[in-house]
């Protein structure tokens, strides 16, 4: 029979347990039952409190995995348990638990424990176990003692770098997220925002960590002795960098522990440098996608700890696609970290036969080319849409910006909102009756 488990808040979790003293056949169905329900929650462990009873017994079996490099261990019940020794050996490994599905933490115990108790018949029971099964046991045996998951949530510290919006989502699931405490957002003073991120003037991620009460540190420039100084003194385990737009001093990159995480809008080595997403909507890409990096020297070159692809559709914009791979970014972001600072996972080289380089972005590069075909035009309205806008230079020498369009059946393009210079956004409708033209492309 399977049984229901108590989750997160349910007071039973938190309830101390009795001994097992009787062995009998209510005990047996237990700790089939328990068995059941185990498996089929895909469980590596299951203590009675979770099943509301409260009882000193639980157990655990892990089968092996394809791809894991975890060791197998057999199927174990304990009644009783006590951990009678510990290595001073400790690790970190990423935990989970059925009572809080979804929730991964990074948790340090020893490495190696000897518990003692009693087998499911009461027969006497000593295991000695290392790794993977120590921790099952150290884990389960916890819930015995009314101690869980939650409690065993350690800190790491943060240094958070960025200006443009694509970092948002992740600063504010980061400052979100008990498991990290941002020390400090490091982002570039007002007005010298560059062209890499969203070209406003106002800057998006200095507005989120003043809501977020977070710290910040303005800077003009990273190459300077005071600053490397300040963010020695930081001691931060962590940096996180996302839309900064300025190349980080090699000073800095050892600073923190575990180095500095880039979040990088596109599938490396696809798309490195200055403008990942216009390349992606102007190449007509039908997949877009975001690596999780560490920063290295040489830009966006560095060592890949994660990647993942999306699908996007045909009338995406710079906005649109940004905002998606904006969240996209922060939720791998969140769900590697774990894992990345426990050491699981190896970054790997980027594949430099493979790399491709995006350009920085001009304010010319907006104007029409003559001989471009209307897929070029409709894709750089998209691709541009934010800034620097798509242009033409009408008969009277005036400047007018293309806002949208489409693309017919017989693949013409069907403008459908303008601004020429100096006058309000209107239909393409309007503008044709007010001017008395129509703007021809080849
Ligand atoms: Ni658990």
């Amino acid at each position: 029979m399977i049984l229901k488990i108590r989750k997160t808040t349910d007071p039973i979790l938190r309830e101390p347990t009795e001994e097992v003293v009787d062995f009998g056949h209510e005990m047996q169905f237990l700790i089939d039952n328990m068995i059941e329900t185990m498996r089929h929650n895909k469980g590596v462990g299951l203590a009675a409190p979770q099943i509301g009873v409260s009882k000193k017994i639980f157990i655990c079996e892990f089968e092996g995995e394809e791809g894991s490099d975890y060791e197998a261990f057999p199927l174990t019940v304990i009644c009783n348990p006590k951990i009678t020794a510990k290595s001073k050996e400790e690790i970190n490994m990423v935990e989970g638990c059925l009572s809080f599905p979804g929730m991964e933490i990074l948790a340090k115990r020893p490495k190696e424990i000897t518990i003692e108790g009693k087998d499911r018949y009461g027969k006497e029971l000593k295991i000695n176990a290392g790794n993977l099964f120590a921790r099952v046991l150290q884990h389960e045996n916890d819930h015995l003692n009314s101690t869980l998951l939650i409690d065993h949530i350690q800190e790491t510290s943060v240094v958070f770098i960025g200006t443009g919006s694509l970092g948002k989502k992740a600063l504010e699931l980061l400052a979100n997220d008990i498991q990290y405490n941002i020390l400090s957002v490091i982002t570039s003073k007002e007005k010298k925002i560059t062209r890499r991120s969203s070209g406003g003037s106002n800057n998006e991620i200095k507005t989120l960590a003043k809501k977020l009460n977070l710290p910040i540190f303005e800077v003009d420039t990273l190459d300077n002795k005071e600053f490397i100084n300040k963010l020695k003194e930081l001691k931060p385990d962590l940096g996180v960098m996302a839309d900064f737009g300025k190349i980080l001093p090699v000073d800095m990159l050892s600073i923190p522990k575990h180095g500095i995480v880039n979040i990088h809008p596109s599938l490396l080595p696809k798309y490195r440098g200055p403008s990942p997403i216009q390349a992606t909507i102007l190449n007509g890409d039908e997949v877009a996608g975001v690596t999780l990096m560490l920063t290295s020297k040489k830009m966006d070159a560095g060592d890949i700890i994660s990647q993942t692809a999306v699908k996007i559709s045909p009338s995406e914009t710079s906005t649109t696609l940004k905002e998606l791979l904006s969240d996209i970014g922060a939720t791998l972001l969140l769900n590697t970290l774990p894992y990345y600072l426990a050491g699981d996972l190896k970054p790997e080289k980027q594949d430099e036969s493979k790399a491709t380089i995006t350009k920085i972005i001009m304010p010319s590069d907006g104007l029409i080319d003559a001989k471009a075909s209307a897929k070029e035009i409709e894709r750089k309205i998209r691709a541009f849409d934010n800034w620097p806008k798509v242009y033409t230079i009408m008969s009277n020498g005036k400047r007018i910006q293309i806002i949208s369009a489409y693309m017919d059946e017989n693949g013409g393009l069907c403008i459908t909102r303008v601004k020429p210079e100096g006058k309000k956004e209107m239909s393409y409708e309007e503008f044709k009756n007010g001017y008395k033209t129509e703007l021809t492309f080849k």
